[in-house]
């Protein structure tokens, strides 16, 4: 069955019994030599394929002393990849478990990741990175819980009206659009599934003066990925 047929169909009891079994406790996550737990209030990343391949596209970038953002965290194994690249992290999430989880796993793995709070940018203040990372929740559904945060992005994709608002003025380095067409990339990158509704995730990141820009798309398990980067159209 594809991953997405399973996540669509966790409503199903017997689904959701069986995840909720599994999901129970903490469980361990892994890359290369880290390795984090995950609390059952957390995105899983092994049920889903998002996290995996944002960690093999970030294994390939120059990082090194590089300001570095992921935004909406959740285990928080991206930044710590990010940190042994040698970027200077900031990990941030709504989730609190999440970010105990990872404050923990930062220090058994002696990685260096600075882990804040925030309601997508609220309390990221004056902050500019070189890189971001998203990897967003993207069902149209309201939330009922900080759990649920990771899946639905609100009835009316109220989380990307909000990003896309807040994001142009945190991207360290713009893209101007004659180097967009020229096949320049940005640093900030978000990751989408064939399963959510791009056209109208672009057609909201368009009416705030932002393009996305398809720089990776992977089938696996059957489902299709892409990574877009992201380019304010105020390009410098
Ligand atoms: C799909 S999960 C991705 C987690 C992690 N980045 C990964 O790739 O495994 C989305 C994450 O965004 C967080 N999130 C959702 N809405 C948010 C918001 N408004 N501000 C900050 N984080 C948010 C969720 O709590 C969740 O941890």
């Amino acid at each position: 069955m594809k991953l997405r047929n399973i996540i669509k169909k966790i409503t199903n009891p017997f689904l959701k019994a069986g995840l909720d079994f599994y999901y129970r406790k903490p469980r361990k996550y892994a890359y290369q030599d880290i390795e984090v737990l995950v609390h059952p209030e957390v995105f899983p990343p092994h049920l889903t394929l998002s996290t995996k391949i944002l960690l093999d596209f970030i294994s390939e970038k120059e990082l090194q002393n590089k300001t570095f953002l992921e935004l909406g965290c959740g285990s928080g194994i991206i930044s710590l990849l990010a940190s042994k690249k040698g970027a200077k992290v900031t990990a941030s999430d709504i989730n609190k478990t999440a970010l105990e989880y990872l404050e923990k796993a930062s220090k058994e793995n002696n990685l260096e990741v600075a882990c804040v709070y925030s309601n997508l940018f609220e309390n990221l203040q004056g902050k500019h990175f070189d890189f971001i990372i998203i990897n967003p929740p993207y069902y149209p559904k309201k939330p009922k819980n900080t759990k649920e945060e990771a899946w639905f992005c609100g009835e009316d994709f109220e989380y990307f009206k909000n990003l896309f608002q807040q994001l142009p003025s945190f991207i360290s380095a713009r893209v101007s659009p004659k180097a967009l067409a020229e096949g320049q990339e940005s640093n900030s990158y978000m990751i989408l599934s064939e399963d959510c509704n791009i056209e109208k995730i672009n057609s909201i990141a368009l009416e705030n003066g932002i393009q996305l820009k398809m720089v990776l798309q992977t089938k696996k398990s059957g489902e299709e990925n892409f990574i877009f980067s992201i380019h304010s159209e105020n390009g410098l």
